[in-house]
């Protein structure tokens, strides 16, 4: 293994405009959490960034339709996924929101490089008016038929059945989601960020990246084959301001929200370092040819990520406040998932077909959810939940393999030996088994670092079973009996690798690998606990979600197990569950 890396895990940035579902989480949370655990474990510096995306017409839309202010139900929504993110145990070093001051400053310095380096353009834009208020309709506000696949529901930013970005006039038969009526189109004077201009060089990047999931890779050449200039600014009250002369001082200009999101990765970090008390820490991993950004969605979030964040980036280059006079690291790895769909059907928030994070939570543990959504998630094609496939998951794979594993071990050796007992001399098949779960840690590590986080989980679980098989053939419940000594050695060796498999699950389960942790009698956290804090800006506060991970005891590697060391009292990992959870479940979400 080489030495510490800069690793920046980007995650995407939920919208605070309700609750988020699995579906959600499925895609950008827990492969994340995965991937900058492991990374952790092993070693290097990870920078875990996120937080709420609050600006723009998703926020207006929920905020309309609550009767609430923008600001009040970000505020709400912010709080809300923050605390399911906590309870699903998702590891950021820093996730806040789009809503803070530091924001705001850092986006704006990038949008008036952009603006000053030419790469703005301003054009007059046939912007959509709702016939019925006189207002500004925003572009998701409007649907309509895609131009390019027919589907007849596309939205005005973007198809969701082609995943192809929209411009709302280029859609065929016009309405607006709130009444039905057909929009009016009025000139309007807009930004636009000159994309035709960075095409060469977004090709030819885009064609290096080989390591890339190829339909990441292939839908982002294709698109960069076709770059139009697009609108950055929008007609709307909520946003960030727009800081180039002529739009800064009216009230209805703001940046689009997708351009001051991503700008979230870079102000993210920045913040980071300064609650760290280090405000220039920031620039290791954004201003570092060595560092390797790996960014986490699901797949209607790719041309973002591969294209539009990427153009900000380079035409950003050396100039701008912030980056003073050195350029920005552009993404190494763009992960996306494919979608989740919920018993045959896709989730749908206003239809009510949806499973919440906090609600989910709030009956079952996280550590099953999170295996449920790696073993069976949406990592490199389209997946379902049913509620009948994660009891059986959680009952017949999870509790049955590793949750069984666990509690054999310690019950007889906690019941017999009371501690990690003094082993004989190890034979041949304990060396065997010891050597098989060590080597885990290449390769259930080299499928974490390829994104492969079903196939790592799946080696993980077929150690899992190595070692039950071992037990299931050396029997020491028969051995305490006959040959107490041996009994010894086989429960040491079992113990051993319990041990060993717990930081190999502690990416997946983290919540289960501490109990076990704490079974097997060690102390400290092996992969910590999460928590709020808050961050002060000049007398406006905001909450954001953190942790000391630097004080995790955990390292990807064979671990020691102290002959001698106490024991604690066994207690299950996995609750099993009821088949009855089926149709109790399914009950539940009809009668919704
Ligand atoms: N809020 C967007 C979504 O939920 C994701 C934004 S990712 C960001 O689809 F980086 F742009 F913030
Ligand atoms: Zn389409």
């Amino acid at each position: 293994m080489s030495s510490p890396r800069k690793i920046l895990v980007a995650v995407a940035w939920p919208y605070a405009a309700g609750p988020r579902h699995i579906g959600h989480v499925a895609g950008f949370g827990v492969p994340s959490d995965i991937f900058a655990r492991y990374h952790r474990l092993r070693g290097d510096d990870v920078l875990m960034v996120s937080g709420t995306d609050e600006h723009g017409t998703p926020v207006m839309v929920a905020a309309d339709a609550e009767g609430r202010l923008p600001r009040e139900t970000a505020d709400r929504y912010s709080e809300l996924i923050r605390s399911d993110l906590r309870a699903l145990g998702l590891s950021y070093d820093l996730f806040t929101r789009t809503t803070t001051r530091n924001h705001a400053r850092v986006t704006r310095d990038v949008f008036r490089t952009l603006y000053e380096k030419g790469f703005l353009v301003e054009q007059t834009q046939l912007g959509a008016f709702s016939p019925t208020t006189g207002h500004t309709l925003p572009d998701r506000y409007i649907e309509g038929t895609c131009p390019i696949c027919g589907f007849p529901d596309a939205r005005g930013d973007q198809c969701d059945n082609c995943g192809n970005l929209l411009d709302p006039v280029d859609l065929i038969e016009p309405r607006s989601r709130i009444d039905g009526a057909t929009p009016e189109f009025r000139e309007t004077k807009h930004l636009f960020l000159d994309l035709p201009a960075f095409a060469g060089r977004l090709h030819e990047w885009i064609e290096r990246q080989r390591h890339w999931r190829p339909n990441v890779r292939n839908f982002s050449l294709r698109y960069v084959e076709e770059l139009r200039p697009r609108a950055v600014t929008r007609d709307l009250d909520w946003g960030v301001r727009v800081p180039v002369p002529g739009y800064e001082e009216d009230e209805n200009k703001r940046i689009y929200v997708w351009i001051d999101a991503v700008v979230g990765y870079l102000s993210a970090a920045v913040e980071w370092a300064h609650v760290r008390g280090e405000p220039e820490a920031w620039r290791e991993w954004w201003q570092n040819p060595e560092a390797r950004h790996y960014y986490f969605m699901g797949k209607d979030n790719i041309v973002f990520h591969t294209v539009i964040w990427p153009a900000e980036l380079l035409g950003y280059g050396e100039g701008g406040e912030l980056g003073g006079g050195r350029s920005l690291e552009l993404p190494h790895n763009v992960v996306a998932s494919e979608f989740l769909t919920l018993e045959g059907r896709q989730f749908s928030t206003s239809r009510d077909w949806a499973i919440w994070v906090g609600d989910f939570l709030d009956r079952y543990d996280p550590d099953p959810l999170r295996y449920y959504l790696t073993a069976a998630g949406p990592e490199q094609q389209d997946a379902d939940f049913t509620w009948s496939e994660f009891v059986r998951r959680n009952n017949d794979e999870l509790l049955a393999n590793w949750g069984n594993l666990v509690n054999r071990t310690l019950t007889i050796a906690h019941r017999h030996f009371g501690r990690v007992p003094e082993p004989e001399e190890l034979r041949e098949e304990d060396e065997a088994l010891l050597d098989t779960i060590a080597s885990g840690f290449e390769t259930v590590g080299a499928a974490i670092e390829n994104a492969r986080f079903k196939a790592a989980l799946a080696e993980a679980m077929r150690l899992s079973s190595e070692v039950n098989q071992y037990l299931n053939d050396q029997a020491p419940w028969a051995l305490v009996e006959s040959d107490r000594g041996r009994a010894a050695t086989v429960l040491n060796v079992c113990l051993r690798c319990v041990d060993d498999l717990k930081t190999i699950f502690t990416p997946f389960l983290p919540f289960t690998s501490q109990t076990v942790h704490e079974l097997l009698g060690h102390e400290g956290h092996v992969a910590g606990p999460l928590e709020f804090r808050d961050v002060d800006e000049d007398g406006e506060v905001h909450t954001v979600l953190t942790g000391d991970y630097a004080s995790w005891v955990g390292r990807w590697a064979p671990g020691e197990l102290p002959t001698g060391q106490e024991l604690r009292e066994p207690r299950p990992l996995y609750a099993k569950l009821d088949k009855g959870v089926v149709e109790e479940e399914l009950a539940r979400m009809t009668a919704a």
